[in-house]
Parts: structure tokens; C-alpha cells; sequence
């Protein structure tokens, strides 16, 4: 069975205490810290910069997802690597260079993910499916937390783990936006295998360690056989 990676959006958590954030998922066996950043421009919210990430790095050992929602990624790049980043996800409608952030990415020794916004055409896809880890399907237009979950990524995740599948691709399908113990079984029945979490897990009532609990259980019965 193939295992799916649970990352909780650190964006909902409680922005004056990342640091406890960050503690009580890896307590929880969080797969990794999803780091929403965002320029105010690509997207109409701002949030966490390089400082922030290099902070975070102090605090944990855990992979940190770092989402670039900002406009020409590729100028940020060596500095999120820098801030000591795992990964750096770029978003395909962000530059006319998206290949070229793409490789500085994996110069730099990082995991490099290509992410799509629920509008833009899967084609956009097509040329970069060779050169990535990870590719992130949004399913809400980004920029907030806490939107409602768009259920026509489902046709999207199909159709791109059906590119990935038939090239024998192990990049990893990242589903991003209003996932919680109600939507991730058809997003991950539909083929992701990475699922980002932020108000679902840092809203919860019952703490994180309890939401990520229910969102392991609600889709170990849809993961598909390998
Ligand atoms: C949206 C961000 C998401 C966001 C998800 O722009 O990319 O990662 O934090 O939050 P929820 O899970 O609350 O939709
Ligand atoms: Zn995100």
C-alpha cells in the first residue's frame, strides 16, 4: 500500500506560536510542515518570508514544504534554500521561466514541486511532469486558509496520476486547500498521495494530533493498491 504524506499548513496555526505549532505535529507524526508563503502579489495575502523558514528550521528536524505562492519565484530561490528549506513548490502561472526555477531548485539539492491553480489548464503541466518530485494540485484559488474545497480537482488528480503512473514517475501528487476528513478520501481515491491540511488540523477542537488521527483514518480506506 502506498503511504499517504499528511502535511498541516502551518498557516492556520497560531502565527505567535509557530514554534508549539511545529512541536505538537511532529509529536503527532505529521510527514512534514507545509510553509505557506505568500507576496501579496501573486496572491492578496501575505505571510512568511525567508526569515520565518530559517526560524522554523531551528525548531525542527521535519521536512519543511515550502509553497511559493509569489510572483518569479526563481529571484527567492537560493534564499528559501538557504533558510534551509526541504522542498520549494513554484507555481507554473507564477513566471515565464518556470524551468528555470525548477532546476534551481534541484541545484540547490532541494525537492522541487510544480504547482497549479485550479483554473489553469493541465497542459501547463505536460513539459515539467520529467523534471519534478511533486506536483501540487490546488484545490482552492490560493491565498487563504480555510476555503471551501473544490471537488473538480478529483477529475484533475486523476488525469495526472494517470501521466505519472504510465511514465513510472514517483513524484508525489499534492492536493492543497479545504482538505479535511470529509474530502481527502476522494482527492486521494482520485490519486494524491500528499495531502496539506490547515485548518482542518490546526482548527481542530480536539487539537492537531487528533485531526491528523482522523485524516489518517478517513483515508486508509482509499488508498489504491500499487
Ligand atoms: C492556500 C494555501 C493552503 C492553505 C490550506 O492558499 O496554499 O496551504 O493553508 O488551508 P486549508 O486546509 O484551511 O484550506
Ligand atoms: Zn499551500
Amino acid at each position: 500500500m502506498h503511504p499517504v504524506l499528511l502535511a498541516p499548513s502551518l498557516l492556520a496555526a497560531d502565527l505567535a506560536r509557530l514554534a508549539e505549532a511545529v512541536a505538537a505535529a511532529d509529536a503527532a507524526g505529521a510527514d512534514a510542515h507545509h510553509v505557506d508563503v505568500m507576496d501579496g502579489h501573486f496572491v492578496p495575502n501575505l505571510t512568511f518570508g525567508p526569515g520565518t523558514v530559517a526560524a522554523l528550521r531551528r525548531q525542527t528536524t521535519a521536512t519543511l514544504d515550502v509553497h511559493l505562492m509569489i510572483e518569479a519565484p526563481e529571484r527567492w530561490i537560493d534564499a528559501y534554500a538557504d533558510a534551509g528549506a526541504d522542498g520549494l513548490t513554484v507555481h507554473v502561472e507564477a513566471t515565464p521561466h518556470v524551468h528555470r526555477a525548477v532546476r534551481r531548485v534541484r541545484e540547490r539539492g532541494l525537492t522541487v514541486g510544480v504547482a497549479l491553480n485550479p483554473g489553469t489548464p493541465l497542459a501547463a503541466l505536460e513539459p515539467l511532469l520529467d523534471e519534478v518530485d511533486l506536483v501540487l494540485l490546488m484545490s482552492v484559488d490560493p491565498g487563504f486558509g480555510g476555503q471551501r474545497y473544490l471537488p473538480a480537482v478529483e477529475g484533475r488528480l486523476r488525469t495526472v496520476r494517470g501521466w505519472l503512473d504510465a511514465r513510472g514517475s514517483h513524484a508525489r501528487l499534492q492536493v492543497d486547500g479545504g482538505i479535511d476528513a470529509t474530502t481527502a478520501p476522494a482527492a486521494v481515491a482520485a490519486g494524491a498521495d500528499a495531502l496539506v491540511a490547515g485548518s482542518a488540523v490546526y482548527g481542530a477542537p480536539d487539537g492537531p494530533a487528533a485531526a491528523l488521527e482522523r485524516l489518517r483514518q478517513a483515508v486508509a480506506s482509499s488508498i489504491r493498491p500499487m
